[in-house]
């Protein structure tokens, strides 16, 4: 696509949300980066939180994090460049190590990950001995790999029924511990915050959760929520599973970033408002125009906001940040997610 082609596709698109001026730098700087694409045989991955000029410009592929890792696992292209997450990156570096992984910002971290270790996992292990460990692939590839089975926000459910367990270690997010655990019928244990749960205390249909938090989910309130429907009596409200539950009950509805896109895709509501990253709600108003989206964008994720057009245009020039995970923590690594991979989701309705 020359400048001009994708300019007039991002005008299209985007003349609500970005200025003109902004827009034809913006579509310079995506037409060199398909060019250099194409030269390195690159395949670029775009988390669906990513800003709008990019989303609608550059990934072969946008998705969330279960269908990007999918992609990852099969792609035929000698490099990999990953605008999302360093756990993203990695993830997709565990499932096809053969590849060359760049993410193009070094800071792209997330709260979730950073909110638990390998030795966390351990001692929790050595806790509750024999008792699987699920673990959000919200996090490193050193816990990854002392995991039984990883899943993500649109399989968790199913992930922890494939297990046929009462008791499941579920880490490292709380409040998607919790949301699972009401899906599942489980009552759930914060061994870290009583201090002294150990085999004795657990009981029937028990999850054992984690306290870490997502930064952004976790500051949505219910009183959000109040506020929003006094002023727009019909909004339909949609929740990111890492909100709380109290948060989520009071939304009406709950999936992944990608299920919420396809619900307001599937459905006809006057207006909708999304509690997750803002830039969502941008890209779905662009290739819909219909749809009318409230905003609440005082909350951004400053991990995938790092991830730029001028980056990842760098990131191709100079083959940077490589993403690399030691040989004997992937393998580890790869048994947890490619399980997750084998999962059957349960049909919806
Ligand atoms: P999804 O897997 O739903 O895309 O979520 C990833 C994420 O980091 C949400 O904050
Ligand atoms: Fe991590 Fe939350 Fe950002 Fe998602 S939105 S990448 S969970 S900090």
């Amino acid at each position: 696509m020359s400048v001009e082609d994708i300019y007039t596709d991002l005008k299209l698109k985007l003349h609500d949300v970005v200025p003109d001026v902004e827009l034809r730098y913006k579509a310079e700087l995506a037409s060199e980066i398909n060019r250099l694409k194409v030269e390195r045989n690159a395949v670029i991955l775009g988390h669906n939180y990513m800003e709008p000029a990019l989303f609608h410009s550059i990934p072969d592929y946008a998705g969330d994090s279960l269908e990007l890792s999918r992609i990852a696992a099969k792609t035929n292209r000698d490099i990999i460049v990953f605008c999302g997450v360093r756990f993203m990156a990695e993830t997709a570096k565990i499932l096809s190590p053969e590849k060359t992984v760049l993410i193009p910002a070094k800071k792209a971290g997330c709260s979730l990950a950073d909110g638990i270790t390998a030795e966390d996992v351990r001692q929790l292990k050595a806790k509750f001995p024999g008792v699987p460990v699920v673990t959000y692939v919200n996090t490193s590839a050193e816990v990854k790999a002392e995991s039984d089975i990883c899943c993500t926000s649109s399989n968790a459910v199913d992930v922890v029924r494939s297990l046929n367990v009462d008791t499941v270690i579920f880490l490292p997010d709380e409040y998607l511990a919790r949301n699972v655990a009401r899906e599942t019928g489980r009552h759930i244990i914060f061994p870290t915050r009583t201090g002294g749960a150990n085999d004795d205390t657990l009981i029937d249909k028990t999850m054992i959760g984690w306290h870490a938090r997502c930064e952004v989910h976790e500051k949505f309130t219910v009183d959000d929520i109040r506020d929003v429907r006094k002023q727009f009596p019909d909004v339909l409200i949609l929740a990111h599973p890492e909100c709380s539950p109290e948060v989520v009950a009071a939304s009406d509805y709950s999936g992944s970033t990608t299920q919420m896109i396809t619900y307001v895709r599937r459905t006809d509501a006057p207006r909708y408002l999304l509690l997750t990253e803002c830039s969502m709600g941008d890209n779905i108003m662009a290739s819909n125009p219909e749809k009318n989206m409230l905003r609440l964008c005082s909350v951004r994720c400053p991990h995938m906001n790092e991830i730029t057009l001028e980056d990842t245009l760098e990131a191709l020039k100079q083959t940077r940040y490589i993403v690399e995970v030691p040989e004997e923590i992937r393998v580890r690594a790869y048994r947890a997610v490619e399980r997750m991979l084998q999962v059957v989701p349960k049909a919806s309705d």
